[in-house]
């Protein structure tokens, strides 16, 4: 007997017990076989005539063994895609609280317009004649950008917030360099609660990487920012809101002192979802800030992408901006391609413009919501994530008081010291219950960190669901049922995972099992 896997399985080891399944299926969870494990080579879904006799013309390079690749028919093909996409979560199927990440939800509007042919159809390569709508979409969501920002600038064809990040510190390299104190200024200051993207990005273009401790209310002082300042540094890199889901109240004091030190001042603006609409960072004295369309304007996000992250830029650093982009020339809009004006430009970054589909949705996003709409979720957002802190936090601790947060309600694990629950317990028996897990141990300050974005897509009843559900685990906890999350999650496809293993040793690559001998050879 064979199960889902192709697999032997002993008719009768799994059926009827309260333990397993004959198929290794539970109800709706369907095991799913590797192509390879279910295929045939012998058939395939789609009949291809025979090529007409031609004459090699690879000079003996042609593969000559069998290319071994299963076949199934169109049913089958179609069940194992759709298995595979059940397996998924994403923000479609549930609460999505992944802090950091912003998991908002995805207007079907927006994936509405991205689809209509003018936009869907074109290519990078087309003259520039022929593609006037398409520009059009990047410099009027440019141009809402900077509104929203209040910056001068942008550069669009950053395709993800870390790829922001190096775009604008290669802006700062280039202005440094431009004043001849390449040589000089080498070091960035980067908060210890910083987004791994921040510091890596800073040393991977040859920047020294100084450490700036929080206060104990989880805040950058400016006063340990002016002492760190000197001639020596480029800049500093600093999120606002935090990573810790605080804004930064000595931020204007920071980009002073920053000013005056002769360095820029970078903004992680992955979180600017947070104060859309409210706060322009233009105003604080941002030099350079990256935008995560995918978290802050509802473009798609997961997989890896794709993503988009425009860097707006101040006055100071707009020459440098990456080519291409796009200047709206009175009548013509057409790619600027050329130096002009005396700019001079880091190089480019991308082949392209960036990700037009992730710029046509993120517009659509805009216009459809409106300043209003926008701020309306920015005050959401802020509002969803302080309803879950205050709701939890006579059972949870917070590690910097009871104060209020932005968009994210971040935890600590000291309320679950001696339960012998730990916080990656805590989480994996949140996906026992349909969730899936918030942000764990990160930022990296706090010590088993639970980092909770609602964001402002959930209506009240699915957090008042959430946060029942979290109550009734943060109890169990305390009674002691340790059971309850010790083996978590019970009830998913996959039980615990070796996830240090997994990162570290994926395996990628399917291996044909050695034939079965049969015993009578
Ligand atoms: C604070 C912060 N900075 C930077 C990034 C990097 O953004 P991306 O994942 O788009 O590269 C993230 C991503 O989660 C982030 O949360």
């Amino acid at each position: 007997m064979l199960n889902n896997q192709g697999r032997p399985t002993s008719a009768g080891e799994n059926a009827g017990t309260s333990h397993g399944t004959f198929t290794g299926n539970r109800a709706l969870i369907i095991e799913e076989a590797l192509l390879f494990e279910s295929g045939r080579l012998e058939v395939t879904g789609v009949d291809i005539e025979e090529p007409e006799a031609f004459t090699p013309r690879l000079g003996g390079l042609e593969r000559s063994p069998e290319i071994g690749l299963p076949g199934l028919s169109e049913p089958e093909t179609m069940r194992h895609f759709v298995r595979l996409s059940q397996k998924n979560f994403g923000i479609d199927t549930g609460l999505f609280p992944l802090g950091s990440c912003t998991m908002k939800h995805n207007p079907r509007l927006n994936e509405k317009i991205a689809r209509l042919p003018g936009f869907s159809d074109i290519h990078p390569l087309q003259p520039v004649s022929t593609v006037p709508g398409a520009l059009a979409v990047i410099d009027h969501l440019a141009h809402y950008l900077k509104t929203l920002t209040g910056m001068p600038a942008v550069a669009m064809s950053p395709k993800a917030g870390a790829h922001g990040e190096l775009c604008g510190m290669m802006a700062i390299k280039a202005a440094i360099a431009a004043r001849g104190e390449g040589e000089t200024r080498k070091v960035v200051l980067v908060p210890d609660s910083a987004h791994g993207t921040n510091p890596a990005t800073a040393a991977l273009i040859g920047f020294q990487v100084e450490s700036l401790p929080a206060r104990p209310d989880g805040t950058v002082d400016s006063a340990d920012v002016r002492k760190a300042l000197g001639p020596h540094v480029a800049a500093i890199m600093l999120t606002n809101p935090n990573t810790c889901g605080l804004f930064e109240k000595d931020i204007i004091g920071i980009a002073d002192a920053v000013h005056e030190a002769g360095a820029y001042f970078y903004c992680d603006g992955a979180n600017f979802n947070a104060i859309v609409g409210k706060v322009r960072p233009g105003d604080l004295g941002v030099d350079a800030m990256h935008i995560n369309l995918h978290k802050t304007f509802s473009t798609p996000h997961g997989g890896g992408g794709p993503g988009a992250g425009p860097v707006v830029l101040s006055e100071k650093l707009a020459p440098f901006a990456p080519f291409p982009y796009v200047v709206n020339a009175r009548v013509l809009i057409e790619r600027q391609e050329e130096v002009m004006n005396g700019e001079t430009p880091f190089g480019r970054l991308t082949a392209f413009h960036g990700q037009m589909g992730m710029f046509t949705r993120a517009l659509t996003y805009m216009l459809s919501h409106g300043a209003d709409g926008m701020r309306q979720a920015s005050e959401d957002a802020v509002l969803s994530a302080n309803y879950i802190r205050v709701s939890l936090h006579d059972l949870m601790s917070a590690p910097f008081g009871d104060q209020p947060c932005m968009h994210e309600a971040l935890f600590d694990d000291s309320w679950l010291k001696e339960t012998g629950v730990t916080t990656l317990d805590f989480a994996k028996a949140m996906i026992d219950e349909g969730y899936h897990p918030m942000t764990m141990y990160f930022p990296l300050v706090v010590h088993g960190a639970m980092l909770i974005e609602p964001t402002e897509s959930e209506s009240k009843a699915s957090l008042d669901l959430f946060i029942a559900t979290l109550r009734d685990l943060a109890l169990a906890a305390k009674r002691g049922e340790t059971e309850r999350f010790s083996g978590a999650p019970y009830h998913a496809p996959r039980r615990r995972l070796d996830e240090t293993r997994a990162a570290r040793q994926p395996v990628l690559r399917w291996t044909q099992p050695e034939p079965v001998k049969d015993a009578a050879e």
